[in-house]
């Protein structure tokens, strides 16, 4: 069911803001810092709007792509690993090395798909008002375990699945 080595990582605004207009509503450079740093040699997976709005996979990341439209993904170089359904994702995390740590990085509908599947979520909380138009809201069956970053723009914490 929960797959130990999958975890969401998100970025969250007042009111539960992550997006605006097909971007991140805020530019925090430390928050990317510290995103990169939790990714890093990991697998990033993410909506082809997401990776649009990236523009160019992730350096020293395994970078996987949602789509139902594969031919939609430019992946001329070969960077990309394209799917086509969140079965063969989650078959595929299954069947990795269990060191291996794999990172849902969003956006709204690819969080939503794979939540069920997540045993933690690492959430960036933004300070500041930004407005937005795509939202993530915090489920209930996640409690906050461990604060791994604090600034004057954010604070991030590790949050776990509660015990059923
Ligand atoms: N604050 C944060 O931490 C954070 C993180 C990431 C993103 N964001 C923001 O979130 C927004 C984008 O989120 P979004 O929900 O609009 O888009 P998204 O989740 O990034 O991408 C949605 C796309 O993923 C594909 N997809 C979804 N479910 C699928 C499935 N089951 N099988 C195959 N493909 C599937 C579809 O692509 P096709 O249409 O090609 O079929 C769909 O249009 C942006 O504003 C972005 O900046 C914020």
């Amino acid at each position: 069911m929960h797959l130990e080595q999958l975890s969401i990582i998100v970025a969250v605004g007042k009111m539960g803001v992550i997006g605006c207009g097909g971007k991140l509503p805020w530019k925090i450079p430390d928050e990317l810092k510290f995103f990169r740093s939790m990714t890093v040699h990991g697998t990033v997976i993410m909506g082809r709007k997401t990776y649009e709005s990236i523009g160019k996979p992730l350096a020293d990341r395994e970078n996987w792509v949602l789509t139902r439209h594969g031919d939609s993904v430019d992946n001329s170089k070969g960077l990309l690993h394209v799917f086509s359904g969140k079965d063969e994702v989650i078959r595929r995390i299954r069947a990795a090395a269990p060191l291996r740590h794999f990172w849902v990085i969003g956006g709204r509908e690819i969080y939503e798909k794979f939540l069920p599947h997540c045993s933690a979520i690492v959430c960036s909380e933004i300070f500041g008002d930004y407005a937005g138009d795509t939202y993530f809201h915090m489920p209930d069956a996640f409690e906050p375990v461990e604060k791994l970053c604090e600034n004057v723009h954010f604070v991030s914490y590790r949050w776990r699945r509660r015990k059923e």
